[in-house]
């Protein structure tokens, strides 16, 4: 199965790039999401790497062949790219049932008429879709048209998999359902997957690897967990984790033992790297992921806070936090009910907690916090 490198690809629309010096190495059997806010350039990019648009500068391969190359004028046709299937149009043959639309494909692939049957009603199945095999486009929702349409995709068992944003018209649960099934379908088919969402959710659960983009520049390529606890900078930690990360702006000087004294609105505290690093700004970030804001009912311990606003969901309880002249958000595994208004203290668990290069933006370490 091909590997898919991407070497300095750019896409200019009229003067901006869409897509801006983008290196990636996509492993033969990876699920990679191209993930980011609209308007990042996660399409395009795709449809550059299928040969549907073609890339202002730069170099793609695709196993062996390179299939774009702005220097050497070579661009390969998407249907001669060895890429399987592509799912960018989900439009269905109106005048076609759904049995019909999906046995087309397979038909011009000259599969027999008894194997194109068992393999519709194997995915009829797996997508829950098998009542519907006789009926219109027109006679099913837009979940059941999309259904439809993954089916399609899936039909002649495609190496690489171009899936662009396939769950955005399904209901949540079904949402939910069909990414287990697409996690199941990366792993059965052992197919490459490449992926596009802006659902930091969908990415963070599905993917192997994340890419993700910002303005057409890559911010961050790396397995989602890496992406949560190790944001390379302010924009990646932004934006995966819901609730979001904490920020707190703060004063940061070197102190004794390779620590940090921190001087914010909402603590003064002493940081501790994990690793040895050079504090060479004095404007920092301090990012805090709300499960590492431990709540004690009684304010003698830990810093002094008080109750903001409570939201119980069942499972777990969001909590929002006024400490010194900050908010801050807490999330707590259970179900509580603090009463607004409530004085409580807390502590910054674990070693995790971030600093971050204000100006630039960047991380700079990871380590631990301790309030003064
Ligand atoms: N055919 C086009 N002509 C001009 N601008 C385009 C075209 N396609 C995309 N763009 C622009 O390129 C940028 C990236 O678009 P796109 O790749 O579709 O983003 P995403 O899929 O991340 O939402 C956007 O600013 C978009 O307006
Ligand atoms: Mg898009």
């Amino acid at each position: 199965m091909p590997e898919i490198i991407l070497e300095n690809i750019t896409k200019m629309f009229t003067k901006t790039a869409a897509v801006d010096h983008l290196n990636l190495l996509i492993h033969s059997g990876d699920f990679i999401t191209l993930l980011g806010p609209s308007g990042c350039g996660k399409t395009t990019t795709l449809r550059m790497i299928a040969g549907l648009e073609t890339p202002t500068e730069g170099k793609i391969t695709i196993g062996d062949r390179i299939v774009f190359s702005s220097e050497d004028g070579i661009n390969i046709p998407p249907n001669k790219r060895d890429i399987g299937f592509l799912f960018q149009n989900y439009a269905l043959w109106p005048h076609m049932t759904v049995y019909q639309n999906i046995a087309f494909g397979l038909e011009n692939l000259k599969w027999s008429k008894a194997d194109i049957a068992s393999r519709i009603a194997e995915l009829l199945a797996l997508l829950k879709i098998e009542q519907y095999s006789r009926r219109y486009p027109s006679e099913l929702s837009g979940g059941q048209q999309q259904r439809v349409a993954i089916a399609r995709t899936l039909a002649p068992n495609p190496k690489v998999l171009f899936l662009d944003e396939p769950l955005s018209n399904l209901d949540a649960k079904l949402r939910l359902e069909m990414r287990t099934e697409l996690k199941r379908l990366h792993l059965s088919t052992k197919a490459t997957f490449v992926y596009v969402t802006h659902d930091q959710l969908e990415a963070m659960t599905l993917s192997t690897k994340v890419c993700l983009m910002k303005n057409g520049i890559m911010q961050q390529y790396a397995p989602p967990l890496e992406v949560y606890s190790q944001p390379a900078n302010l924009f990646s930690a932004d934006f995966v984790g819901n609730p979001a990360m904490n920020f707190i702006d703060a004063k940061a000087a070197s102190s004794p033992k390779g620590a940090v004294k921190l001087e914010s609105e909402a603590f003064s505290g002493v940081f501790k790297p994990k690793k040895p690093f050079k504090l060479d700004c004095s404007d920092v970030v301090v990012g805090i992921r709300p499960e590492f804001i431990g709540i004690h009912d009684e304010c003698q311990q830990g810093l002094d806070a008080t109750i903001y606003s409570n939201m119980p969901s069942g499972m777990e309880t969001t909590v929002k936090l006024k400490v010194g002249k900050a908010i801050l958000t807490s999330v707590i595994f259970r179900g509580v009910d603090y009463p607004v208004d409530m004085k409580v203290g807390i502590n910054f668990l674990g070693d995790d907690i971030l600093l971050f290069d204000r100006k630039s933006g960047i991380k700079l370490v990871y380590g631990s916090l301790v309030t003064e």
